[in-house]
């Protein structure tokens, strides 16, 4: 056969790696980000009746109306910026689709795209399928006194350039957990006025924000609104990663734009799913009962791991926390992440997966990723067996 890989570099995700491994080994699986536990019965009912109504047959291209505008609704809510939901919503494929059809979407062949590190996987691949070219910004790693990463904003704006159609950002950030702040803001108002560029929200875990803190979605500025895509995921608001909806909200110029790519990935998304979400999403408890929820699984987490040799680091956001294992180990991470999973049956994802050269040094800080969308029985047993190593 006469072809060439268009992604050579990209093999299986780590995150699938690891957790067959875990599989493989039996071990508790704290490394991909999914809950082992169901969805609100509420909204299982919803799809049961949906479908029962009739809802099984290709929904509107850009998403049903009504879920739409329960988007719109939310958004004007909670950040304060009134997305039209004829024009400026789209309901994609996870928030994956989102991603990649924005991408996919602006990106031109030599277009360069700015990703700050530790980064999502998907970024870079769908930059090099547009036939752009990514450049990284490493975030500043954490240090004895600043047991947290960090982004300088001023790399950011120097990697800016003429040719740069697009800055990614995700926050609350994965792996990290490390959120914006009003400042943050400040500074990425900067770029924007002083480069127009488009920036590309990654926003999944919008409704996962500890410590009293809100969430500083780009939506919340009107500036940053107006050359933002901002992507979410009910994938992570509703514990329901397998049913791969999500949305992204845009100006209208820029919806246009993503539309047309969607239209010929996907066409549309899951009908009954939409209905029953639409419905579920009329009460806004269950997304703004989300942070509380998860603070406590973070909270009995870390506790635990104050027990055992790991050092855990503080987690803003996400579902996800990082410990330091150079107590245990001086072993890269990727090889102290596989001892874990089948020494001691815990499974975890080295954090230098999320950076471009994952075997270097520089992206080796002897840091593992822990997942704590578990049950707290899950999270139990795995404290137990990390109280071993
Ligand atoms: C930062 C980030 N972006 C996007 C996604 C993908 O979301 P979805 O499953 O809705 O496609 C994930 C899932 O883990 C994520 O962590």
């Amino acid at each position: 056969m006469r072809f060439e890989s268009k992604l050579p570099k990209v093999g299986t995700t780590i995150f699938t790696v690891m957790s067959q491994l875990a599989t493989e080994h039996k071990a508790i699986n704290l490394g991909q980000g999914f809950p082992d536990f169901n969805p609100a019965a509420e909204l299982l009912e919803q799809v049961a009746r949906a479908m029962d109504e009739g809802h099984n047959q290709y929904p509107h291209m850009a998403g049903i109306p009504i879920l739409r505008n329960e988007i719109s609704l939310k958004m004007k809510a909670m950040y304060g910026h009134y997305y039209d939901a004829d024009t400026d919503i789209t309901v994609t494929s996870g928030a994956s689709e989102a991603l990649m059809a924005s991408i996919l979407a602006f990106v031109k062949s030599g277009d360069e795209v700015v990703v700050i590190e530790p980064f999502y996987d998907l970024y870079i691949p769908a930059i090099e399928l547009a036939g752009g070219l990514p450049v990284i910004v490493s975030m500043q790693a954490p240090t004895q006194d600043r047991p947290q990463y960090k982004v300088d904003w001023q790399k950011v704006r120097d990697a800016i350039s003429p040719r740069t159609r697009m800055l990614i950002i995700n926050f609350p950030h994965n792996p990290t957990g490390i959120n914006l702040q009003e400042s943050d803001l400040d500074a990425l108002e900067l770029i924007v006025s002083e480069t127009g560029i488009i920036l590309l929200s990654d926003e999944v875990y919008e409704h996962i924000v500890f410590d009293g803190k809100q969430h500083q979605s780009l939506a919340r500025r009107e500036t940053l609104a107006a050359n933002s895509i901002v992507v979410s995921s009910f994938g992570k608001t509703y514990h329901t990663t397998g049913w791969k909806v999500g949305y992204c909200c845009a100006p209208k110029e820029l919806s246009t734009e993503i539309r047309k790519v969607h239209q010929f990935m996907v066409f549309t998304v899951s009908s009954p799913m939409q209905v029953a979400l639409a419905h579920y999403m009329k009460d806004p408890a269950p997304y703004l009962d989300l942070s509380s929820f998860y603070e406590q699984k973070r909270d009995r987490l870390t506790r635990g791991l104050a027990n055992t040799r790991f050092k855990p680091m503080p987690s803003q956001g996400t579902f996800f926390l990082l410990a330091d294992y150079s107590e245990i180990s001086q072993l890269p991470e990727a090889e102290f992440a596989r001892q874990l999973t089948v020494q001691h049956g815990v499974g975890v994802i080295p954090v230098a997966a999320f950076y471009q050269s994952p075997d270097s040094s520089e992206s080796n800080h002897r840091l593992v990723r822990f997942c704590f969308a578990k049950q707290d029985q899950t999270l139990d047993a795995a404290l137990q067996k990390l109280a071993l190593v």
